[in-house]
């Protein structure tokens, strides 16, 4: 066992002398790097969750930012999904449209704008998956990258499945997804349940089954309570902290979490104080047998710890977190080999 320093926080971590797998694995596969080394539950080297894709580099949720992502050794793919009105599930983080694709610029679609949710906009569950598919996807952020826009179409989840299955095929690997239902409340109000749909596509593509390299994650509980009985894939319960229903679990304890879900999925802020120090919060979910899956690192936002995203990720490195959703996979990458290096060196 050898101890690392952190650059800025000066954190020690208990690591070995091993190699981050190369390729992605369901999340408790034996990879060469299982020795009991890095600080996380499994002993596993940490996975790099490529959050909506290589999203700093490429439009969001798009077949170019995941084909990116893994050309970066990405672990795990992230799509967020919505519902269409003829109810499938859609890869898109938000649920109006025209941030996000050329939807706008569509003659053919300008009466379809409605006002809902208190926005007026093109909604993702007014259109079906075909009318979706033949919109092209746009860069959301003004300060990131418009190179890549208005060239991929909005995805299904079963296109992006499709993608996966491609990517495999090519590498002769593994790919771990990690699905986000977003707002099944609201979708279910609007005679849309997400549950049907997901578990639809889970049984066929024969992933709805024990070890199965899929994590469900949402932010809302009684959807995920909803699923346990009918699914063993793993489950990970989103947790912004602070006392928004929406955000915090609905209240539940992390022990109350832990009788349906398998992880937690913590903003960053909840795992670690900004002088780098630990808030417990990992900790007390390692007790409970929880991986924890924190978000989301961004090379071009300030870090929530330390003066630079390298800083940020070793902190969260050698705090033990399971996975780092981040929009730029190389980096946590990057940071990922070069404290196996000095751990090695050592
Ligand atoms: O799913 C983890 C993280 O992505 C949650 O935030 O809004 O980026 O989906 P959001
Ligand atoms: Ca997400």
């Amino acid at each position: 066992m050898i101890r690392i320093l952190l650059a800025a926080a000066i954190l020690p971590v208990l690591t070995a002398c091993t190699e981050p797998a190369p390729v992605s694995q369901a999340p408790d596969a034996s990879t060469p790097d299982a020795a009991p080394a890095w600080a996380t539950l499994t002993g596993q080297a940490p996975r790099v969750i490529a959050h909506r894709g290589a999203s700093g580099y490429r439009p969001e949720n798009a077949e170019t930012a995941y084909r990116l992502a893994f050309e970066q050794g990405a672990d795990i793919l992230e799509p967020d999904l919505m519902m269409s009105a003829d109810g499938q599930l859609i890869v898109r983080h938000d649920p109006y449209l025209s941030t996000s694709t050329d939807i706008a610029d569509r003659p053919e679609f300008a009466d379809r704008r409605r006002t809902l949710m208190g926005r007026e906009d093109w909604w993702v569950m007014d259109f079906t998956a075909d009318e979706l598919r033949a919109l092209r996807v746009r860069q959301v952020f003004e300060d990131r990258s418009s190179d890549y826009d208005d060239r991929d179409p909005v995805l299904p989840l079963d296109d992006f499945f499709d993608l996966v299955d491609a990517l495999e095929a090519a590498c002769g690997c593994t790919i771990t997804t990690e699905p986000e239902i977003k707002l099944p409340a609201e979708h279910v109000a609007m005679g849309l349940d997400p549950l049907p749909a997901l578990l639809d596509v889970l049984e066929r593509r024969g992933l709805n089954r024990e070890g199965a390299p899929v994590i469900i994650q949402s932010f809302d509980a009684p959807f995920l309570q909803r699923l346990r009985p009918v699914t063993p894939v793993t489950l990970a319960m989103l947790y912004g902290g602070g006392d928004d229903p929406a955000f915090n679990a609905g209240g539940l304890s992390l022990e109350e979490i832990a009788q349906f879900a398998d992880a937690v999925g913590p903003h960053k802020s909840v795992l670690l104080n900004p002088d780098g120090s630990s808030t417990g919060y990992l900790e007390a979910a390692r007790a409970l047998g929880l991986l924890v899956h924190t978000w989301t690192v961004r090379d071009d936002r300030p870090p929530h710890v330390g003066e630079s995203v390298e800083d940020e990720l070793r902190a969260l490195y050698a705090l033990g977190v399971d996975g780092v959703f981040t929009d730029q996979p190389d980096t946590a990458v990057a940071v990922r080999a070069a404290m196996a290096d000095e751990a090695a060196a050592d």
